[in-house]
């Protein structure tokens, strides 16, 4: 087996400002709670704000640099949801089964595919927690609404933060399982390219 090549720097730099972020705004949602109508906000929920927004800039820059760049995962290899490149990510992702019931995980080049594609869904939640967040605080500070749209937009945020840390701990375990059995996998994220 190779290791797989360290990725680049702005892919590094900008996948771990948004996990750190990310982690921090779970941690901070869990902890905080949002001020009734005429409560004051606490500090807590205002550190959720700022942070809220940084990470939708960041989020919305990693999404930029995976368009735009011409190394490291194709932007097709996040979302490959049709035809060919579908059946070869379910293909793989029998081959993670088999293998986790012989108690082994396959060599990470094996379900490079399938990790991607999971990568893909893992953006796509990022995205819409922070969009979602986003889009809350322009209702409410910027346009003063509380109810109305405002609410099932609360809500999506809120079911939303149920799937982000399903895949914050689903993604993190295999990480540190791969790097465990040797595949020099957190190199990818850490080391140099
Ligand atoms: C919720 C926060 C996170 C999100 C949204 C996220 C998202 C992503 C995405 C989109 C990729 C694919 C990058 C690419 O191929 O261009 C990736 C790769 C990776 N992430 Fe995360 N990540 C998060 C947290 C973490 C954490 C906490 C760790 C460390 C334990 C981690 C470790 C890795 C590693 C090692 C890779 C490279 C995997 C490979 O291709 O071999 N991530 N992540
Ligand atoms: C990736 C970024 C974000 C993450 C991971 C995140 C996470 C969370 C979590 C875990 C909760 C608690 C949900 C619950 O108790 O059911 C929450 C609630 C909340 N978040 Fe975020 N958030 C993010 C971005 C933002 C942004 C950008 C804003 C606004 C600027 C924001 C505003 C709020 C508000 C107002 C609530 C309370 C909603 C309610 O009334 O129940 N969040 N967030």
């Amino acid at each position: 087996m190779t290791a797989q090549p360290a990725l680049h720097k702005p892919t590094q730099v900008l996948h771990n400002l948004m996990a750190l972020l990310i982690t921090a705004q779970l941690a901070v949602g869990a902890l905080m709670h949002a001020p009734r109508p005429g409560e004051a906000p606490s500090t807590m929920f205002e550190l959720h704000e700022v942070l809220g927004l940084t990470s939708l800039a960041t989020v919305a820059a990693f999404v930029a640099w995976a368009l735009l760049r011409r190394v490291d995962t194709p932007v097709r290899q996040l979302f490959p949801w049709f035809g060919e490149a579908r059946a070869r990510v379910l293909g793989q992702f029998v081959l993670l089964l088999r293998g986790l019931w012989q108690r082994r995980l396959p060599d990470p080049e094996a379900t490079a595919d399938f990790a991607s594609a999971i990568h893909g869904l893992g953006l796509l939640a990022a995205l819409g927690m922070s969009a979602s967040g986003g889009v809350y605080w322009l209702l409410g500070d910027l346009l003063g609404d509380t109810g109305g749209f405002a609410h099932p937009v609360a809500e999506l945020h809120s079911a939303l933060a149920n799937l982000m840390w399903a895949y914050l701990g689903g993604h993190t375990l295999m990480a540190v399982a791969h790097q465990w059995l040797g595949h020099g996998t957190l190199r990818r994220i850490l080391g140099r390219a």
